[in-house]
């Protein structure tokens, strides 16, 4: 069980808190561990341990005296409990609150909307209109040493937002509103995972949080709002024909379920691809892209249990096409 903690790349990995909010989660959690560990552990477990050989039966004479009702004592017993609850209780309440509240000042909202299983985020502020959001997939862009108020809403099921080292963790509940807000000090990735079990690839719904210097930032969500390249390479133009109408042998057009801006594409089944070439993944953020593009075009259940997208049984040639086209899509 033990070894299940060092997977390569494990988003739980919490040892190592990144802003404010994951240093003040991380300052409960190690309170309550040492008024789990201390009391209960190792003197309950020790006082049990010591009755146990202390007054075990070698004969009848060993029998202890035996007493009924003592009221120092059940006084005590009543005490020491109560003082360790209140040392859980009253830190554990105040940081309810402090995770609740609001951030004030110079915020960046983004909506999270989860999917099984996969993260869409709106940036209503950085579209070109508020009814036409920014928008990216899996990889969350965020600037450092600014307050990221995060709304979470479900497209579907149960899930819970979590990036251990940056915040808290938030469950996301169909028809509510929940949110988190998440702050990074240092420029770097930090990785996230669904925590709420929500379906078949409920492990495979990862996540990775970028935290840029607002300059960077400014520049990434700049770009991001341009419409995507137009191919001009033969093979990326064939791949572009097949993305916007071409049928294959295990089902329609990427196009129905896809939106790239500026072409005809606007499906909104699966993630935007406008930019998908500025990711670093892909499939709920457990892929890597370009270098395993090939695999999940060939067969996306193969690589993600249950996706929504279905096996195409694209022929080497139209494989060949697609990839040209989407590795262009910067
Ligand atoms: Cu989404 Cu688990």
């Amino acid at each position: 069980m033990v070894l299940a903690g060092c997977a390569r790349n494990a988003p739980q990995d919490a040892l190592d808190p990144a802003g404010p909010l994951a240093r003040s989660a991380d300052s409960l959690f190690k309170t309550v561990f040492w008024a789990a560990v201390v009391p209960i552990f190792v003197i309950v477990e020790g006082a049990l341990l010591f009755f146990v050989l202390r007054y075990r039966q070698r004969s009848d004479k060993d029998a202890p005296v035996q007493t009924h009702g003592h009221t120092p004592v059940e006084v005590i017993w009543t005490i020491i409990p109560a003082a360790i609850l209140a040392v859980v209780a009253v830190p554990t309440i105040a940081k309810i609150f402090e995770f609740a509240k609001r951030p004030s000042g110079d915020v960046l909202e983004v909506t999270v909307k989860a999917h099984q299983w996969w993260w869409e985020y709106q940036y209503p502020d950085l579209g070109p209109s508020p009814d036409r959001p920014l928008i990216g997939a899996n990889e969350l862009h965020i600037p450092i040493d600014r307050p990221v108020l995060v709304t979470l809403e479900s497209e579907d099921v149960i899930h819970a937002f979590w990036v251990p080292r940056l915040s808290g963790k938030q469950d996301v509940v169909p028809g509510r509103k929940n949110h988190l807000t998440l702050i990074a000090e240092e420029p770097g990735e930090y990785l996230g995972q669904c925590a709420e079990y929500c379906g078949l690839s409920h492990a495979n719904m990862r996540l990775k949080v970028i935290a840029m210097t607002q300059d960077d930032f400014d520049a990434w969500a700049e770009a991001q709002a341009d419409p995507a390249v137009e191919p001009t390479d033969p093979l990326a133009m064939k791949g572009k024909e097949l993305f916007l109408t071409g049928q294959f042998a295990g089902g329609a057009a990427c196009s129905t379920c896809h939106v790239v801006e500026g072409t005809p594409a606007v499906g909104k089944v699966g993630p935007s691809l406008t930019h998908v070439a500025s990711r670093t993944t892909i499939a709920g953020a457990t892929l890597d892209f370009p270098g395993d593009l090939e695999a999940w075009l060939r067969n996306p259940p193969e690589e993600k249990p249950g996706s929504k997208m279905p096996n195409l049984k694209l022929t080497d040639e139209e494989v060949d096409a697609l990839m040209a086209y989407l590795r262009g899509l910067e």
